[in-house]
């Protein structure tokens, strides 16, 4: 288990200068999975089962763990590790007070998820509180529970365990397995195809035409594109992740370069921190080997919490310490006039051409099995779409 030492020349440096490995694999593996039995447990969901892969393989290097006190405090307050590392969301690991109170700093606990299997321990080197009206303004810009990521902060335990984790079991991927590599992989995988230039996209939506104009539009100036759609936890009206595989598989099919394109899944959890989550975006995208990223119109937003160009000011002022290049885009859509994918930027028609659709109006349409109009979604993705959700998730 240690950093995997990269060759700089040949690709770019992970965040923090070295990808993090904390899995471990055969005879050690073995002898911890059998040391864990005795030791002290807790129960951890789904959400934290997802970053404890992340930090596992490398996803969210340079952290080895669960954030101690002082990088939390530093990360809510100034986006930054307490050795000067740009970062913007804590990761933490909460328990209630009750649960604390039986664990020892110095002790290992075995971490098991809800479904009882056990997915990783933890070496505990600090136990503290937090104040989560601080977090929630900090991170997400608001403290109303109706945002998704604060409910979520809302309902965790009020105290935070910090140390390294050690990664012995992975979540179920395997009906992504096709999709499935780690940060170590894709940066190999790039090298192997000779793409010394990777746009990376994240997205928790089924692809539509404003996707696939701006990847283009970046897959003009770089060697490769990693679609790199997130499948951990997203808020319930959001479409299924694996409904969503199909209709990126759909369009890379009809619509993409084979030679130029790459499906991977993004196995975290979705915090719709807008502004603060691009930039963990980013940052991560350039551990699984990225040398630049997308950030449209309200990334990763939800309602109306955050402006629309928010992100990408926000970014813009890391984007030096971050070390990705951040490809911004405005808000795109099809104009009637132009017969095309155009922005602003691009468009002088009157905005009555454009074809706009919501989310939530998308959403509503496939699910009543409406179809989408060809100017916002490719047809092959609106037929995906209508027969899976009719169909319903497998997740
Ligand atoms: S997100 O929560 O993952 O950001 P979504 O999957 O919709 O949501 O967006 C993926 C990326 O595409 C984000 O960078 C977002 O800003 C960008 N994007 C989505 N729709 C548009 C659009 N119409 N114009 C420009 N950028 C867009």
């Amino acid at each position: 288990m240690a950093a995997i030492k990269e060759k700089a020349t040949e690709t770019i440096q992970a965040h923090g200068g070295a990808l993090i490995n904390r899995e471990v694999k055969g005879e050690e593996r073995e002898s911890l999975l059998a040391e864990a039995e005795k030791l002290q447990s807790i129960t951890i969901d789904a959400w934290s089962v997802s970053d404890l892969e992340l930090i596992g393989i490398g996803g969210f290097s340079p952290l080895t763990g669960f954030l101690g006190e002082k990088d939390y405090l530093e990360v809510v307050d100034h986006l930054h590790l307490s050795d000067g590392t740009v970062w913007s969301i804590p990761i933490n690991l909460a328990v209630t007070e009750e649960e604390s109170t039986n664990l020892t700093v110095g002790e290992t606990v075995a971490l098991y998820g809800e479904d009882g299997f056990l997915y990783g321990t933890l070496d505990l080197r600090e136990k503290y509180t937090y104040d989560k009206t601080k977090e929630a303004k900090a991170v997400y810009g608001t403290t109303d529970d109706a945002h998704p990521g604060v409910k979520k902060l809302y309902g965790k335990g009020n105290v935070y365990l910090a140390g390294p984790i050690t990664l012995l079991n992975r979540p179920d991927h395997k009906q992504f397995s096709e999709f499935h590599l780690d940060p170590a992989e894709t940066r190999q995988l790039f090298q192997d195809l000779g793409w010394k230039t990777v746009v990376g996209f994240q997205t928790r939506n089924p692809v539509h035409r404003a996707h696939e104009y701006i990847q283009k539009c970046a897959l003009e100036s770089v060697d490769g594109l990693l679609l790199n759609p997130l499948v951990g936890e997203t808020k319930s009206d959001d479409i299924p992740a694996d409904i969503r595989m199909e209709s990126y598989q759909v369009i890379l099919e009809h619509y993409y370069p084979k030679n130029r394109t790459r499906l991977v899944i993004y196995p975290a959890a979705m915090r719709y921190a807008g502004p603060r989550e691009a930039i963990l975006h980013a940052l991560v995208r350039k551990n699984y080997g990225c040398t630049h990223f997308i950030v449209g119109r309200d990334h990763a937003g939800v309602g109306d919490y955050y402006g629309t160009y928010e992100a990408q000011e926000l970014i813009s002022k890391y984007e030096d310490e971050l070390g990705i290049q951040i490809f911004k885009f405005e808000h795109a859509f099809y104009c009637n006039k132009c017969e095309n994918m155009a922005t602003q930027k691009t468009c002088p028609h009157d905005p009555a051409e454009h074809v706009h659709l919501s989310g939530t109006k998308v959403r509503e349409k496939l699910r009543n099995g409406e179809s989408l109009p060809r100017q916002f979604s490719r047809p092959e993705v609106a037929e995906v779409l209508i027969k899976g959700l009719q169909r319903g998730s497998n997740k």
